[in-house]
């Protein structure tokens, strides 16, 4: 996936490599939400509502006038008629909306490459996905696991607001091009991306 790409879809978005932002495109509100979090939980919160924002300005949205809090279950309360989501690793993190005509659901995710190492496939993977990455030649392995994990998250993102369904990593199998999982009737059809950018794995599910 080249970010292009998601241009061409009608997605917008936003990403930044800054670990420290700047509070300034924050409201009160906003604010108040992280006020009891640690140092990095606020920075992510920042990060990730500041990417939000400036994709919002891509849209046509005067930022200024924006409240991005959140609901009681996590997910972002996006203006009327938009659909988001956001996310935030360590060296990157990024926003993606577009219009709810267009789309029923957006899923995004970003991690950092070669995290997820063979000790924790077992909570991670189904024993099909696990001969699957075994297929692959030992020194892609981790790389590849990353990605199959960061696919999961940006589904289990996409997923929430559309069926408001916990789904355990084990829940759902990567079947290459989309999931197997139980919800999957209640889904409208999706796409999943999946892109390298430095050190990250940029995982989008549209649908
Ligand atoms: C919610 C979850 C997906 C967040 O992912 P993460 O990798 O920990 O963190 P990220 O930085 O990528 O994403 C955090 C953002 O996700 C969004 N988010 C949180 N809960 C959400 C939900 N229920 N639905 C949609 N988006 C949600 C929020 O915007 C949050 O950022 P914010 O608090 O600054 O607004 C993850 O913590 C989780 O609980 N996963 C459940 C199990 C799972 O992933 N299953 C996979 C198989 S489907």
């Amino acid at each position: 996936m080249e970010f292009g790409e998601l241009n061409d879809l009608g997605l917008f978005y936003h990403f930044t490599e800054a670990e420290e932002m700047e509070s300034g495109f924050l409201t009160e509100k906003e604010l108040e939400l992280i006020s009891n979090r640690h140092r990095n939980k606020q920075l992510d919160f920042i990060r990730g509502r500041t990417c939000a924002k400036m994709a919002l300005k891509k849209m046509g949205f005067p930022i200024a006038n924006v409240e991005l809090l959140s609901e009681p279950d996590g997910q972002v309360s996006w203006p009327e008629g938009v659909v988001g989501s956001i996310s935030h690793s360590k060296g990157l993190a990024g926003a993606i909306v577009g219009w709810k005509k267009d789309f029923q659901s957006l899923g995004l995710d970003i991690e950092l490459r070669n995290r997820v190492q063979p000790e924790i496939w077992d909570r991670l993977f189904t024993e099909l996905e696990q001969e699957v990455l075994l297929q692959f030649p030992m020194e892609l392995q981790s790389e590849k696991a990353t990605e199959i994990f960061s696919l999961k998250e940006a589904f289990y993102k996409f997923q929430w607001p559309l069926t408001k369904t916990f789904l355990g990593m084990r829940d759902v199998e990567w079947k290459g091009h989309g999931f197997a999982a139980g919800i999957s009737s209640k889904l409208p059809t999706y796409r999943c991306f999946t892109s390298l950018y430095n050190q990250h794995h940029i995982s989008v599910i549209v649908g």
